[in-house]
């Protein structure tokens, strides 16, 4: 099922997925979408944090069980996305259950990920922000904390993974109306930026 105004952002880390989401923040027409992001800040959510921090060790399958906990809780849970898009506002989140078709899919291999993904709805366009490792790496080196992902042998078979499962996804006909932007995250910020607000602009709550 494709939730309409429902937009998610991806990419491996150091992409540039926060900043254009602070970009979106600040423009007019925020007061009619609703941002978030996985891990969400849920207790699941926070839990996934220590991991990702190396601060609890656990099996891949477990990381993979919880991610997919986080994101019930986000799409299903009070305040979810099914709930903001029924009050009639738009949702636009950094990563998606891609992600963890991405990851997960080179910790603990394709089909467990899958499987525990294969019930959640889609969006109305996905945004892969597309950038070679090397790259992203040098983005996030500036910062202080470093999760468990982020090197270059994990980040190239991730972004290989995504792309693997963003061609599966261009031939699924469950996804034919979910809208798939490839973008090149070694453009200028104000460039995505254009980019982006080309697409999310066209969305139904902006046309009605
Ligand atoms: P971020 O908040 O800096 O994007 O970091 C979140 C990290 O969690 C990033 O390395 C990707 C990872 N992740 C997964 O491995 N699986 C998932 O399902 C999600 C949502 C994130």
């Amino acid at each position: 099922m494709i939730l309409n105004n429902f937009v998610v952002f991806e990419g491996i880390d150091g992409a540039g997925t926060s900043t254009q989401l602070k970009i979106l923040k600040s423009r007019p027409e925020s007061s009619k979408i609703d941002f978030s992001a996985e891990p969400t800040d849920c207790e699941t959510g926070k839990f996934l944090r220590q991991v990702l921090g190396g601060k609890v060790e656990l099996d891949p399958k477990t990381t993979a069980y919880l991610f997919a906990a986080d994101r019930a809780e986000h799409v299903y849970g009070k305040n979810g996305i099914i709930n903001s898009i029924k009050n009639n506002k738009a949702v636009i989140i950094d990563r998606y259950l891609f992600s963890s078709l991405a990851y997960q899919g080179v910790s603990c291999g394709k089909e467990l990920p899958r499987k525990l993904n294969e019930g959640f709805p889609l969006p109305q366009i996905l945004f892969f922000f597309d950038i070679a490792p090397e790259k992203s790496l040098t983005r996030i080196k500036s910062r202080d904390v470093t999760e468990i992902y982020e090197n270059n042998e994990y980040l190239t078979q991730t972004r290989k993974q995504y792309l693997d499962v963003i061609e599966e996804y261009k031939n699924l006909e469950s996804a034919k109306d979910m809208k798939i932007i490839m973008i090149d995250a070694t453009q200028s910020v104000e460039e995505i930026s254009k980019i982006i607000w080309s697409h999310i602009s066209k969305l139904p709550i902006f046309n009605s």
